[in-house]
Protein backbone atom coordinates (compact mmCIF):
# COMPACT_ATOMS: atom_id res chain seq x y z
CA UNK A 1 0.00 0.00 0.00
CA UNK A 2 2.66 2.23 1.30
CA UNK A 3 5.09 1.13 -1.78
CA UNK A 4 2.31 2.30 -4.16
CA UNK A 5 1.45 5.77 -2.89
CA UNK A 6 5.41 5.85 -3.52
CA UNK A 7 5.07 4.96 -7.23
CA UNK A 8 1.57 7.06 -6.78
CA UNK A 9 3.07 10.49 -6.10
CA UNK A 10 6.32 10.13 -7.82
CA UNK A 11 4.31 9.25 -10.75
CA UNK A 12 2.21 12.53 -10.12
CA UNK A 13 5.36 14.52 -9.97
CA UNK A 14 7.08 13.73 -12.92
CA UNK A 15 3.40 14.77 -14.31
CA UNK A 16 3.47 18.05 -12.95
CA UNK A 17 7.45 18.24 -14.42
CA UNK A 18 6.30 17.30 -17.68
CA UNK A 19 3.76 20.33 -17.74
CA UNK A 20 6.20 22.58 -16.90
CA UNK A 21 8.32 24.02 -20.10
CA UNK A 22 12.36 23.82 -19.58
CA UNK A 23 13.64 27.15 -19.36
CA UNK A 24 14.84 29.67 -20.74
CA UNK A 25 11.89 31.39 -22.31
CA UNK A 26 12.38 34.62 -24.47
CA UNK A 27 10.42 37.70 -24.28
CA UNK A 28 10.16 40.42 -26.97
CA UNK A 29 9.08 43.97 -26.46
CA UNK A 30 6.66 44.67 -28.45
CA UNK A 31 5.42 48.20 -27.23
CA UNK A 32 6.95 51.50 -25.52
CA UNK A 33 9.99 50.80 -23.01
CA UNK A 34 8.13 50.14 -19.25
CA UNK A 35 4.75 49.37 -20.50
CA UNK A 36 5.15 45.62 -20.00
CA UNK A 37 4.01 44.94 -23.34
CA UNK A 38 5.59 41.63 -24.14
CA UNK A 39 5.41 38.99 -26.14
CA UNK A 40 6.57 35.21 -23.82
CA UNK A 41 7.46 32.64 -25.96
CA UNK A 42 9.58 29.67 -25.18
CA UNK A 43 11.86 29.02 -28.58
CA UNK A 44 12.57 25.18 -28.10
CA UNK A 45 8.90 24.31 -28.14
CA UNK A 46 7.72 27.38 -30.34
CA UNK A 47 10.25 26.09 -33.23
CA UNK A 48 8.86 21.99 -32.57
CA UNK A 49 5.64 23.43 -33.45
CA UNK A 50 6.61 25.14 -36.31
CA UNK A 51 8.70 22.36 -37.42
CA UNK A 52 6.06 20.01 -37.16
CA UNK A 53 3.59 22.38 -39.21
CA UNK A 54 5.93 22.34 -42.26
CA UNK A 55 6.66 19.08 -41.97
CA UNK A 56 3.02 17.98 -42.35
CA UNK A 57 2.09 19.88 -45.62
CA UNK A 58 2.05 18.07 -48.79
CA UNK A 59 4.51 18.06 -51.26
CA UNK A 60 2.53 18.49 -54.52
CA UNK A 61 4.06 17.76 -58.14
CA UNK A 62 4.39 20.55 -60.75
CA UNK A 63 3.99 23.81 -60.78
CA UNK A 64 1.43 26.29 -61.59
CA UNK A 65 0.48 27.13 -65.25
CA UNK A 66 1.95 30.55 -65.84
CA UNK A 67 0.18 30.86 -69.48
CA UNK A 68 -3.38 30.61 -68.66
CA UNK A 69 -5.04 30.37 -71.63
CA UNK A 70 -8.72 29.68 -70.19
CA UNK A 71 -9.78 25.71 -71.65
CA UNK A 72 -11.90 26.30 -74.56
CA UNK A 73 -15.44 26.13 -74.49
CA UNK A 74 -16.78 22.68 -73.92
CA UNK A 75 -14.29 20.98 -72.15
CA UNK A 76 -16.17 21.30 -69.50
CA UNK A 77 -20.13 20.37 -68.61
CA UNK A 78 -20.44 21.81 -64.99
CA UNK A 79 -17.76 24.10 -64.10
CA UNK A 80 -19.17 27.22 -62.30
CA UNK A 81 -16.23 28.93 -60.72
CA UNK A 82 -12.99 27.44 -62.14
CA UNK A 83 -13.44 28.85 -66.23
CA UNK A 84 -10.26 30.83 -66.01
CA UNK A 85 -8.42 27.87 -65.88
CA UNK A 86 -6.76 26.09 -68.72
CA UNK A 87 -7.37 22.35 -68.42
CA UNK A 88 -3.83 21.18 -66.78
CA UNK A 89 -4.05 23.90 -64.01
CA UNK A 90 -7.41 22.85 -63.22
CA UNK A 91 -6.49 19.09 -63.19
CA UNK A 92 -3.50 20.36 -60.78
CA UNK A 93 -6.28 21.78 -58.53
CA UNK A 94 -8.40 18.73 -58.63
CA UNK A 95 -5.73 16.66 -57.55
CA UNK A 96 -4.35 19.64 -54.68
CA UNK A 97 -7.96 19.32 -53.30
CA UNK A 98 -8.03 15.90 -53.24
CA UNK A 99 -4.95 15.94 -50.94
CA UNK A 100 -5.81 19.03 -49.13
CA UNK A 101 -8.95 17.78 -47.96
CA UNK A 102 -9.98 14.26 -48.63
CA UNK A 103 -6.43 12.83 -47.85
CA UNK A 104 -7.82 10.86 -44.48
CA UNK A 105 -10.52 9.15 -46.22
CA UNK A 106 -8.20 7.21 -49.36
CA UNK A 107 -11.31 7.76 -51.35
CA UNK A 108 -9.40 10.32 -53.58
CA UNK A 109 -11.62 12.27 -56.66
CA UNK A 110 -14.47 9.88 -55.61
CA UNK A 111 -14.86 11.43 -52.06
CA UNK A 112 -16.43 14.13 -54.35
CA UNK A 113 -17.45 12.74 -57.48
CA UNK A 114 -20.22 10.28 -58.08
CA UNK A 115 -19.45 6.50 -58.79
CA UNK A 116 -22.29 5.10 -61.09
CA UNK A 117 -23.63 1.82 -61.05
CA UNK A 118 -21.19 0.17 -63.55
CA UNK A 119 -17.92 1.82 -61.69
CA UNK A 120 -17.41 4.43 -63.96
CA UNK A 121 -16.85 8.51 -61.98
CA UNK A 122 -19.20 10.74 -62.67
CA UNK A 123 -17.29 13.97 -62.31
CA UNK A 124 -20.18 16.45 -64.34
CA UNK A 125 -23.00 15.18 -61.16
CA UNK A 126 -24.11 17.26 -58.48
CA UNK A 127 -25.67 14.41 -56.23
CA UNK A 128 -23.25 13.97 -53.69
CA UNK A 129 -23.03 16.88 -51.30
CA UNK A 130 -19.54 17.09 -50.53
CA UNK A 131 -19.25 18.28 -54.17
CA UNK A 132 -21.50 20.99 -53.51
CA UNK A 133 -20.00 21.93 -50.36
CA UNK A 134 -16.49 22.22 -51.94
CA UNK A 135 -17.82 24.34 -55.36
CA UNK A 136 -18.92 26.70 -52.40
CA UNK A 137 -15.55 26.47 -50.25
CA UNK A 138 -14.00 27.41 -53.61
CA UNK A 139 -16.04 30.16 -54.24
CA UNK A 140 -14.85 31.50 -50.44
CA UNK A 141 -11.77 30.92 -50.63
CA UNK A 142 -11.64 32.70 -54.28
CA UNK A 143 -13.59 35.70 -52.11
CA UNK A 144 -11.13 35.79 -49.00
CA UNK A 145 -7.78 35.81 -51.44
CA UNK A 146 -9.41 38.21 -54.00
CA UNK A 147 -10.84 40.31 -51.34
CA UNK A 148 -9.30 40.66 -47.87
CA UNK A 149 -5.73 40.99 -48.69
CA UNK A 150 -5.77 43.23 -45.64
CA UNK A 151 -6.28 40.51 -43.62
CA UNK A 152 -4.36 37.45 -45.24
CA UNK A 153 -1.71 39.15 -46.84
CA UNK A 154 0.80 37.41 -48.56
CA UNK A 155 0.24 34.15 -47.02
CA UNK A 156 -3.28 33.36 -48.26
CA UNK A 157 -5.83 30.78 -48.06
CA UNK A 158 -6.25 27.48 -49.24
CA UNK A 159 -8.05 24.41 -48.44
CA UNK A 160 -5.24 23.31 -46.32
CA UNK A 161 -5.40 25.75 -44.06
CA UNK A 162 -8.36 24.96 -42.55
CA UNK A 163 -8.40 21.05 -43.60
CA UNK A 164 -4.65 19.96 -43.24
CA UNK A 165 -5.83 16.69 -44.86
CA UNK A 166 -8.59 16.05 -43.45
CA UNK A 167 -12.15 16.48 -44.13
CA UNK A 168 -13.29 18.24 -41.07
CA UNK A 169 -11.46 21.02 -39.81
CA UNK A 170 -10.35 21.35 -36.19
CA UNK A 171 -12.32 23.87 -34.93
CA UNK A 172 -15.79 25.27 -35.98
CA UNK A 173 -18.80 26.42 -34.15
CA UNK A 174 -22.14 25.67 -33.70
CA UNK A 175 -25.28 27.01 -31.19
CA UNK A 176 -25.27 24.63 -28.17
CA UNK A 177 -27.61 22.88 -26.61
CA UNK A 178 -28.59 24.56 -23.41
CA UNK A 179 -26.04 23.82 -20.55
CA UNK A 180 -23.86 21.75 -22.86
CA UNK A 181 -20.20 23.04 -22.88
CA UNK A 182 -17.46 22.22 -25.07
CA UNK A 183 -15.15 24.98 -25.51
CA UNK A 184 -12.38 23.39 -27.33
CA UNK A 185 -14.00 21.86 -30.27
CA UNK A 186 -17.32 24.10 -30.46
CA UNK A 187 -16.72 27.80 -29.30
CA UNK A 188 -20.19 27.57 -27.64
CA UNK A 189 -20.91 29.04 -24.77
CA UNK A 190 -23.33 29.18 -21.94
CA UNK A 191 -26.67 31.74 -21.61
CA UNK A 192 -25.11 34.55 -23.70
CA UNK A 193 -23.68 32.99 -26.75
CA UNK A 194 -21.36 35.81 -27.01
CA UNK A 195 -18.36 34.72 -29.14
CA UNK A 196 -21.39 33.44 -31.54
CA UNK A 197 -23.43 36.79 -32.02
CA UNK A 198 -19.82 38.44 -32.68
CA UNK A 199 -18.79 36.29 -35.32
CA UNK A 200 -22.45 36.46 -37.29
CA UNK A 201 -23.75 40.21 -36.20
CA UNK A 202 -22.57 43.53 -36.61
CA UNK A 203 -22.13 43.63 -32.83
CA UNK A 204 -19.23 45.88 -31.52
CA UNK A 205 -17.41 45.65 -28.47
CA UNK A 206 -16.85 48.37 -27.04
CA UNK A 207 -17.51 49.09 -23.39
CA UNK A 208 -14.95 50.85 -22.21
CA UNK A 209 -15.89 54.98 -21.33
CA UNK A 210 -13.80 57.64 -22.92
CA UNK A 211 -14.32 59.82 -20.25
CA UNK A 212 -13.43 59.12 -16.54
CA UNK A 213 -15.69 59.30 -13.40
CA UNK A 214 -19.32 60.81 -13.85
CA UNK A 215 -20.74 62.82 -16.25
CA UNK A 216 -20.18 60.16 -18.78
CA UNK A 217 -23.89 58.96 -20.09
CA UNK A 218 -23.01 58.40 -23.54
CA UNK A 219 -21.65 54.46 -22.13
CA UNK A 220 -24.76 52.33 -21.62
CA UNK A 221 -22.82 49.53 -21.28
CA UNK A 222 -23.82 46.82 -18.70
CA UNK A 223 -21.48 44.38 -16.71
CA UNK A 224 -23.09 41.69 -18.84
CA UNK A 225 -21.49 43.63 -22.02
CA UNK A 226 -18.38 43.91 -20.22
CA UNK A 227 -18.43 40.30 -19.50
CA UNK A 228 -19.22 39.50 -22.89
CA UNK A 229 -16.39 42.01 -24.25
CA UNK A 230 -13.58 39.79 -22.19
CA UNK A 231 -15.47 36.39 -23.34
CA UNK A 232 -14.75 36.97 -26.38
CA UNK A 233 -11.24 38.77 -26.02
CA UNK A 234 -10.30 35.66 -24.00
CA UNK A 235 -11.22 32.94 -27.27
CA UNK A 236 -9.56 35.43 -29.63
CA UNK A 237 -6.17 34.99 -27.70
CA UNK A 238 -6.56 31.26 -27.28
CA UNK A 239 -7.56 31.20 -31.18
CA UNK A 240 -4.32 33.19 -31.94
CA UNK A 241 -2.48 31.40 -29.20
CA UNK A 242 -1.39 35.06 -27.81
CA UNK A 243 -2.23 37.22 -25.21
CA UNK A 244 -3.49 40.04 -24.97
CA UNK A 245 -0.64 42.82 -25.22
CA UNK A 246 -0.25 41.39 -28.40
CA UNK A 247 -2.90 43.72 -29.53
CA UNK A 248 -3.43 46.18 -26.79
CA UNK A 249 -1.37 48.48 -24.47
CA UNK A 250 -3.19 47.31 -21.24
CA UNK A 251 -3.20 50.22 -19.54
CA UNK A 252 -5.76 51.45 -22.64
CA UNK A 253 -7.18 48.63 -24.03
CA UNK A 254 -9.81 50.90 -25.86
CA UNK A 255 -6.94 53.28 -27.33
CA UNK A 256 -6.25 52.55 -31.46
CA UNK A 257 -3.41 54.91 -31.67
CA UNK A 258 -1.63 52.77 -28.60
CA UNK A 259 -2.68 49.18 -30.10
CA UNK A 260 0.22 47.40 -32.12
CA UNK A 261 -0.94 47.01 -35.81
CA UNK A 262 -2.24 43.18 -34.59
CA UNK A 263 -4.79 44.81 -33.57
CA UNK A 264 -6.19 46.50 -36.51
CA UNK A 265 -5.54 43.57 -38.69
CA UNK A 266 -7.53 41.43 -35.87
CA UNK A 267 -10.63 43.87 -36.23
CA UNK A 268 -10.90 43.02 -40.07
CA UNK A 269 -10.20 39.57 -39.52
CA UNK A 270 -13.89 39.94 -37.78
CA UNK A 271 -15.17 41.35 -40.52
CA UNK A 272 -14.05 38.30 -42.92
CA UNK A 273 -15.72 35.79 -40.04
CA UNK A 274 -18.69 37.25 -40.37
CA UNK A 275 -18.23 37.97 -44.23
CA UNK A 276 -17.90 34.13 -44.78
CA UNK A 277 -20.18 32.84 -42.38
CA UNK A 278 -23.17 35.15 -43.84
CA UNK A 279 -22.27 34.77 -47.38
CA UNK A 280 -21.09 31.04 -47.46
CA UNK A 281 -21.50 28.97 -44.52
CA UNK A 282 -25.15 29.94 -43.42
CA UNK A 283 -26.55 29.27 -47.19
CA UNK A 284 -24.90 25.74 -46.88
CA UNK A 285 -27.59 24.82 -44.08
CA UNK A 286 -29.84 22.73 -46.62
CA UNK A 287 -26.98 20.61 -47.67
CA UNK A 288 -25.19 19.47 -44.58
CA UNK A 289 -26.06 15.55 -43.72
CA UNK A 290 -27.66 15.68 -40.53
CA UNK A 291 -24.63 14.36 -39.00
CA UNK A 292 -22.89 17.40 -39.91
CA UNK A 293 -25.65 19.36 -37.84
CA UNK A 294 -24.95 20.97 -34.26
CA UNK A 295 -26.95 19.62 -31.48
CA UNK A 296 -29.57 22.70 -32.11
CA UNK A 297 -30.03 21.50 -35.83
CA UNK A 298 -27.49 24.32 -37.00
CA UNK A 299 -24.40 23.40 -39.61
CA UNK A 300 -21.19 24.12 -38.91
CA UNK A 301 -19.83 27.69 -38.70
CA UNK A 302 -15.74 29.95 -38.81
CA UNK A 303 -14.23 31.02 -36.09
CA UNK A 304 -10.83 32.23 -35.93
CA UNK A 305 -9.12 29.37 -34.91
CA UNK A 306 -10.62 27.35 -37.98
CA UNK A 307 -7.64 29.33 -40.03
CA UNK A 308 -5.25 29.70 -37.47
CA UNK A 309 -5.45 26.64 -35.16
CA UNK A 310 -3.85 28.09 -31.84
CA UNK A 311 -0.80 30.48 -34.28
CA UNK A 312 -0.45 33.81 -34.71
CA UNK A 313 -0.29 33.16 -38.64
CA UNK A 314 -2.34 30.49 -39.81
CA UNK A 315 0.76 27.39 -40.70
CA UNK A 316 2.93 29.66 -38.92
CA UNK A 317 3.27 31.49 -42.22
CA UNK A 318 3.96 28.70 -43.91
CA UNK A 319 3.94 28.34 -47.36
CA UNK A 320 1.16 25.80 -47.68
CA UNK A 321 -1.45 28.40 -47.15
CA UNK A 322 0.33 30.19 -50.07
CA UNK A 323 -2.47 31.35 -52.66
CA UNK A 324 -0.56 32.99 -55.02
CA UNK A 325 0.71 29.71 -56.32
CA UNK A 326 -2.64 28.68 -56.63
CA UNK A 327 -4.36 30.66 -60.07
CA UNK A 328 -7.77 28.65 -58.82
CA UNK A 329 -8.29 31.11 -55.65
CA UNK A 330 -6.67 34.28 -56.93
CA UNK A 331 -9.72 35.77 -58.06
CA UNK A 332 -13.31 35.09 -58.16
CA UNK A 333 -13.66 32.60 -61.11
CA UNK A 334 -15.65 32.55 -64.00
CA UNK A 335 -18.29 30.08 -65.14
CA UNK A 336 -16.81 27.75 -67.57
CA UNK A 337 -19.02 27.91 -70.86
CA UNK A 338 -20.41 24.21 -71.08
CA UNK A 339 -21.46 22.05 -73.48
CA UNK A 340 -24.19 25.17 -74.99
CA UNK A 341 -26.53 24.39 -72.37
CA UNK A 342 -25.84 28.20 -71.75
CA UNK A 343 -27.04 27.34 -68.23
CA UNK A 344 -24.55 28.49 -65.26
CA UNK A 345 -27.35 28.10 -62.51
CA UNK A 346 -27.15 31.58 -60.54
CA UNK A 347 -22.84 31.76 -59.93
CA UNK A 348 -22.99 35.90 -59.75
CA UNK A 349 -20.00 36.82 -60.85
CA UNK A 350 -20.78 40.40 -59.68
CA UNK A 351 -20.30 39.42 -55.99
CA UNK A 352 -16.78 40.72 -56.99
CA UNK A 353 -16.80 44.10 -54.59
CA UNK A 354 -17.81 41.24 -51.69
CA UNK A 355 -16.03 43.57 -48.84
C1 LIG B 1 -12.87 18.07 -52.45
C2 LIG B 1 -13.79 17.80 -53.53
C3 LIG B 1 -13.27 17.35 -54.87
C4 LIG B 1 -12.34 16.37 -55.11
C5 LIG B 1 -11.60 15.50 -54.10
C6 LIG B 1 -12.22 16.26 -56.56
N1 LIG B 1 -13.08 17.15 -57.16
FE1 LIG B 1 -13.36 17.36 -59.17
N2 LIG B 1 -14.76 18.83 -58.83
C7 LIG B 1 -15.07 19.31 -57.59
C8 LIG B 1 -15.96 20.46 -57.74
C9 LIG B 1 -16.56 21.32 -56.63
C10 LIG B 1 -16.15 20.64 -59.13
C11 LIG B 1 -16.96 21.73 -59.82
C12 LIG B 1 -16.13 23.04 -59.80
C13 LIG B 1 -16.91 24.26 -60.25
O1 LIG B 1 -18.13 24.20 -60.41
O2 LIG B 1 -16.26 25.33 -60.45
C14 LIG B 1 -15.39 19.56 -59.79
C15 LIG B 1 -15.36 19.34 -61.16
C16 LIG B 1 -14.60 18.38 -61.78
C17 LIG B 1 -14.58 18.15 -63.22
C18 LIG B 1 -15.41 18.85 -64.27
C19 LIG B 1 -16.60 17.98 -64.67
C20 LIG B 1 -17.51 18.71 -65.69
O3 LIG B 1 -17.39 18.47 -66.88
O4 LIG B 1 -18.35 19.50 -65.24
C21 LIG B 1 -13.65 17.16 -63.45
C22 LIG B 1 -13.25 16.57 -64.80
C23 LIG B 1 -13.11 16.77 -62.17
N3 LIG B 1 -13.72 17.53 -61.17
C24 LIG B 1 -12.13 15.83 -61.99
C25 LIG B 1 -11.62 15.44 -60.75
C26 LIG B 1 -10.56 14.47 -60.58
C27 LIG B 1 -9.87 13.73 -61.72
C28 LIG B 1 -10.36 14.34 -59.23
C29 LIG B 1 -9.31 13.48 -58.50
C30 LIG B 1 -7.94 13.74 -58.88
C31 LIG B 1 -11.25 15.25 -58.57
N4 LIG B 1 -12.02 15.90 -59.51
C32 LIG B 1 -11.35 15.40 -57.19
C33 LIG B 1 -14.67 18.83 -56.35
C34 LIG B 1 -13.72 17.83 -56.17
C1 LIG C 1 -11.83 29.16 -43.78
C2 LIG C 1 -11.74 27.74 -43.53
C3 LIG C 1 -12.01 26.79 -44.69
C4 LIG C 1 -11.44 26.79 -45.93
C5 LIG C 1 -10.41 27.77 -46.49
C6 LIG C 1 -11.98 25.65 -46.61
N1 LIG C 1 -12.87 24.98 -45.81
FE1 LIG C 1 -13.96 23.33 -46.29
N2 LIG C 1 -14.88 23.38 -44.47
C7 LIG C 1 -14.64 24.32 -43.48
C8 LIG C 1 -15.53 24.06 -42.36
C9 LIG C 1 -15.61 24.86 -41.07
C10 LIG C 1 -16.30 22.93 -42.72
C11 LIG C 1 -17.40 22.26 -41.89
C12 LIG C 1 -16.94 20.98 -41.29
C13 LIG C 1 -18.12 20.08 -41.02
O1 LIG C 1 -18.57 19.41 -41.98
O2 LIG C 1 -18.60 20.02 -39.90
C14 LIG C 1 -15.86 22.53 -44.05
C15 LIG C 1 -16.39 21.43 -44.74
C16 LIG C 1 -15.95 21.03 -46.00
C17 LIG C 1 -16.45 19.85 -46.69
C18 LIG C 1 -17.48 18.87 -46.16
C19 LIG C 1 -16.80 17.81 -45.33
C20 LIG C 1 -17.71 16.70 -44.94
O3 LIG C 1 -17.28 15.53 -45.05
O4 LIG C 1 -18.83 16.97 -44.49
C21 LIG C 1 -15.78 19.79 -47.88
C22 LIG C 1 -15.92 18.72 -48.94
C23 LIG C 1 -14.89 20.93 -47.94
N3 LIG C 1 -15.03 21.67 -46.79
C24 LIG C 1 -14.05 21.22 -49.01
C25 LIG C 1 -13.20 22.32 -49.07
C26 LIG C 1 -12.39 22.64 -50.23
C27 LIG C 1 -12.32 21.84 -51.51
C28 LIG C 1 -11.70 23.78 -49.91
C29 LIG C 1 -10.71 24.58 -50.77
C30 LIG C 1 -11.25 25.01 -52.06
C31 LIG C 1 -12.10 24.17 -48.57
N4 LIG C 1 -13.01 23.25 -48.09
C32 LIG C 1 -11.63 25.29 -47.90
C33 LIG C 1 -13.71 25.34 -43.52
C34 LIG C 1 -12.92 25.66 -44.62
C1 LIG D 1 -5.71 39.40 -31.77
C2 LIG D 1 -5.89 40.73 -31.25
C3 LIG D 1 -6.49 40.90 -29.86
C4 LIG D 1 -6.15 40.24 -28.70
C5 LIG D 1 -5.13 39.13 -28.52
C6 LIG D 1 -6.94 40.84 -27.66
N1 LIG D 1 -7.73 41.83 -28.17
FE1 LIG D 1 -9.01 43.02 -27.11
N2 LIG D 1 -9.64 43.93 -28.85
C7 LIG D 1 -9.17 43.60 -30.12
C8 LIG D 1 -9.99 44.30 -31.10
C9 LIG D 1 -9.84 44.20 -32.61
C10 LIG D 1 -10.94 45.06 -30.38
C11 LIG D 1 -12.06 45.95 -30.94
C12 LIG D 1 -13.25 45.06 -31.15
C13 LIG D 1 -14.50 45.75 -31.64
O1 LIG D 1 -14.56 46.97 -31.62
O2 LIG D 1 -15.43 45.03 -32.05
C14 LIG D 1 -10.68 44.81 -28.96
C15 LIG D 1 -11.41 45.39 -27.92
C16 LIG D 1 -11.18 45.16 -26.58
C17 LIG D 1 -11.86 45.81 -25.49
C18 LIG D 1 -12.95 46.87 -25.64
C19 LIG D 1 -12.33 48.21 -25.81
C20 LIG D 1 -13.38 49.31 -25.90
O3 LIG D 1 -13.25 50.18 -26.79
O4 LIG D 1 -14.31 49.32 -25.09
C21 LIG D 1 -11.34 45.32 -24.32
C22 LIG D 1 -11.73 45.71 -22.92
C23 LIG D 1 -10.33 44.33 -24.67
N3 LIG D 1 -10.26 44.27 -26.06
C24 LIG D 1 -9.63 43.57 -23.77
C25 LIG D 1 -8.78 42.51 -24.12
C26 LIG D 1 -8.22 41.58 -23.17
C27 LIG D 1 -8.45 41.62 -21.68
C28 LIG D 1 -7.45 40.70 -23.88
C29 LIG D 1 -6.68 39.47 -23.37
C30 LIG D 1 -7.51 38.48 -22.70
C31 LIG D 1 -7.55 41.09 -25.28
N4 LIG D 1 -8.36 42.18 -25.38
C32 LIG D 1 -6.90 40.43 -26.32
C33 LIG D 1 -8.12 42.76 -30.41
C34 LIG D 1 -7.51 41.89 -29.52
C1 LIG E 1 -9.68 32.43 -43.60
C2 LIG E 1 -8.57 32.22 -42.71
C3 LIG E 1 -8.43 33.19 -41.53
C4 LIG E 1 -9.37 33.46 -40.57
C5 LIG E 1 -10.76 32.87 -40.42
C6 LIG E 1 -8.74 34.41 -39.68
N1 LIG E 1 -7.48 34.71 -40.10
FE1 LIG E 1 -6.15 35.94 -39.18
N2 LIG E 1 -4.77 35.60 -40.66
C7 LIG E 1 -4.95 34.74 -41.72
C8 LIG E 1 -3.74 34.71 -42.52
C9 LIG E 1 -3.53 33.89 -43.78
C10 LIG E 1 -2.81 35.58 -41.89
C11 LIG E 1 -1.35 35.87 -42.29
C12 LIG E 1 -1.29 37.14 -43.10
C13 LIG E 1 0.11 37.49 -43.56
O1 LIG E 1 0.81 36.63 -44.08
O2 LIG E 1 0.47 38.65 -43.40
C14 LIG E 1 -3.51 36.13 -40.72
C15 LIG E 1 -2.94 37.04 -39.83
C16 LIG E 1 -3.55 37.52 -38.69
C17 LIG E 1 -2.97 38.46 -37.76
C18 LIG E 1 -1.57 39.10 -37.90
C19 LIG E 1 -0.56 38.21 -37.23
C20 LIG E 1 0.86 38.77 -37.35
O3 LIG E 1 1.40 39.14 -36.32
O4 LIG E 1 1.35 38.83 -38.48
C21 LIG E 1 -3.87 38.66 -36.75
C22 LIG E 1 -3.70 39.56 -35.54
C23 LIG E 1 -5.04 37.88 -37.07
N3 LIG E 1 -4.82 37.19 -38.25
C24 LIG E 1 -6.19 37.84 -36.28
C25 LIG E 1 -7.34 37.12 -36.61
C26 LIG E 1 -8.56 37.13 -35.82
C27 LIG E 1 -8.74 37.87 -34.52
C28 LIG E 1 -9.45 36.33 -36.47
C29 LIG E 1 -10.90 36.02 -36.07
C30 LIG E 1 -11.75 37.17 -35.84
C31 LIG E 1 -8.80 35.81 -37.67
N4 LIG E 1 -7.52 36.32 -37.72
C32 LIG E 1 -9.39 34.95 -38.57
C33 LIG E 1 -6.09 33.98 -41.99
C34 LIG E 1 -7.25 33.97 -41.24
Amino acid sequence: MKKQLLILSAAGALLAIQACELPPVETSQLGFRGVGMEHVANPSTLQDSMESVAARIPQLAGSPDTDMVPAPAGTWENVQYLGHLSEAEFNRTMLAMTAWVAQETGQGCNYCHVIEDDGTVNFVSDDIYTKVVSRDMIRMTQDLNANYPEHVGETGVNCWTCHMGEVLPNNYWFYAADGERDLERYYVNEGARQTERYLLDQEAIRVISDQALTGDTENTSSIQDTEYAYWVMIQMSKDLGVNCTYCHTTARFSDWDESPPQRVTALRGVGMVRHANAEYMLPLQGEWPDNRLGPMGDGPKIQCATCHNGAFQPQYGAEASHATEWPAFQILGPPHDGAGTGGDDGSDDDEGEGN
